[in-house]
């Protein structure tokens, strides 16, 4: 009897790590998807690298240069500290070595060489919207730029979180490969807006509160919540709080930091305008444009 049970148990572990490896596994872009030819354009790459606030994250601390992406920030997150990588094109300590292939798949699928998932708190589960070509262009961009030495530490995560594979689980419930989609009974510069806020801008990563898991609430995207990354707490940027702000309001914060107040954002928003600064006016206009045109959601209240 204890025999059969104990036989049992150990079949049903092993059926479960089956299905746990299965449904666990990296899924890459396909061998041949980048196999068309593209020229390179390098300004666009250029713009999506100010659309995607890479420097933010990836620029070495301390220092003016948001060219220099030799890494070293932390990142704090409910599920430990997070060590920002050296992503310049040093062949060592960067990604001087990675193919676009391995690169589109970073940005697309979260896979890194070798087929390991990379950590969402690298903001996959926007930048999987980007479009092939603008990929391939900031690839292009970010290979222009000098390589800087320097390996950064490994993160700092606690058991489970360590484990790379169980991301495979998360994704799952979060990231669904899908690249972004014209809405064809809007016009063209709204789409260029909702494209550069939900791809490469990744604005909901901050804006929205998140589950237990650490995932936005899909039905309160933009409705703001606690940062994710530490203190503090991010504003709702639906109608809900926008309801007064005109578009070149919105605008005026993305290219300048100032709000109708006449007051700077601060916090983590600041380098985020400093991003955003540097777009077209254009650009900027058709992000402020899709903000002003999210419907009223109430988010979590902010705590007193
Ligand atoms: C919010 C912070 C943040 C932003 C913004 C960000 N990254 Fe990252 N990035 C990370 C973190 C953290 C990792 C490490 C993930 C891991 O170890 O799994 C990472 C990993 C990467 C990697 C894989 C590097 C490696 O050695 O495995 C690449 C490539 C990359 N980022 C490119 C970019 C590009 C290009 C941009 C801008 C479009 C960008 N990142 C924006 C935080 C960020
Ligand atoms: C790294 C986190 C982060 C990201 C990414 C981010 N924001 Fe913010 N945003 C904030 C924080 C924090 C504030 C509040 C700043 C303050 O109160 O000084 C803010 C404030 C704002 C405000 C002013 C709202 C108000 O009520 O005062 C607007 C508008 C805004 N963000 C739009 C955007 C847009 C558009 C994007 C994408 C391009 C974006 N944000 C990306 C963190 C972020």
């Amino acid at each position: 009897m204890l025999r059969k049970l104990l036989v049992s148990v150990i079949l049903l572990a092993i059926v479960g790590g089956a299905v746990f490896w299965f449904i666990s596994a990296p899924q890459p872009l396909a061998a041949n998807a980048l196999a068309a030819p593209h020229t390179a354009n390098v300004k666009n790459g250029e713009t999506m690298f100010f659309a995607g606030g890479c420097s933010s994250c990836h620029a070495k601390p301390g220092q003016d240069n948001k060219f220099n992406l030799s890494g070293g920030l932390g990142l704090k997150s409910p599920f430990g500290t997070f060590y920002v990588p050296n992503i310049s094109s040093d062949p060592n300590d960067g990604i001087g070595k990675w193919s676009e292939t391995d690169f589109a798949n970073a940005m697309l699928r979260g896979v890194g060489p070798g087929g390991v998932h990379l950590y969402p708190a690298f903001p996959y589960t926007s930048y999987q919207r980007m479009t092939l070509a603008d990929t391939r262009d900031l690839y292009a961009f970010i290979k222009t730029l000098q390589p800087e030495k320097g390996r950064v530490r490994d993160h700092d995560l606690p058991f489970p979180f360590n484990i790379r594979r169980t991301l495979g689980v998360w994704k799952l419930l979060n990231l669904d490969g899908k690249t972004f989609a014209a809405d064809t009974s809007k016009p063209a510069d709204w789409n260029r807006g909702a494209y550069l806020v939900n791809g490469p801008g990744h604005c909901a990563e901050c804006h929205s509160p998140r589950d237990l898991m650490g995932g936005i609430v899909s039905g309160q995207r933009f409705a703001g919540g606690r940062n994710p990354e530490g203190e503090g707490w991010v504003p709702n940027i639906t109608q809900a709080r926008l309801g007064k702000w005109s578009v070149g309001e919105i605008e005026e914060v993305l290219a300048s930091g100032l709000n109708p107040d006449g007051d700077s954002v601060g916090g983590s928003m600041a380098p985020v305008v400093r991003n955003t600064g540097q777009l077209s006016p254009d650009d900027r206009k058709a992000m402020a444009a899709y903000i002003k045109s999210l419907p009223a959601v109430e988010g979590p209240k902010p705590p007193k």
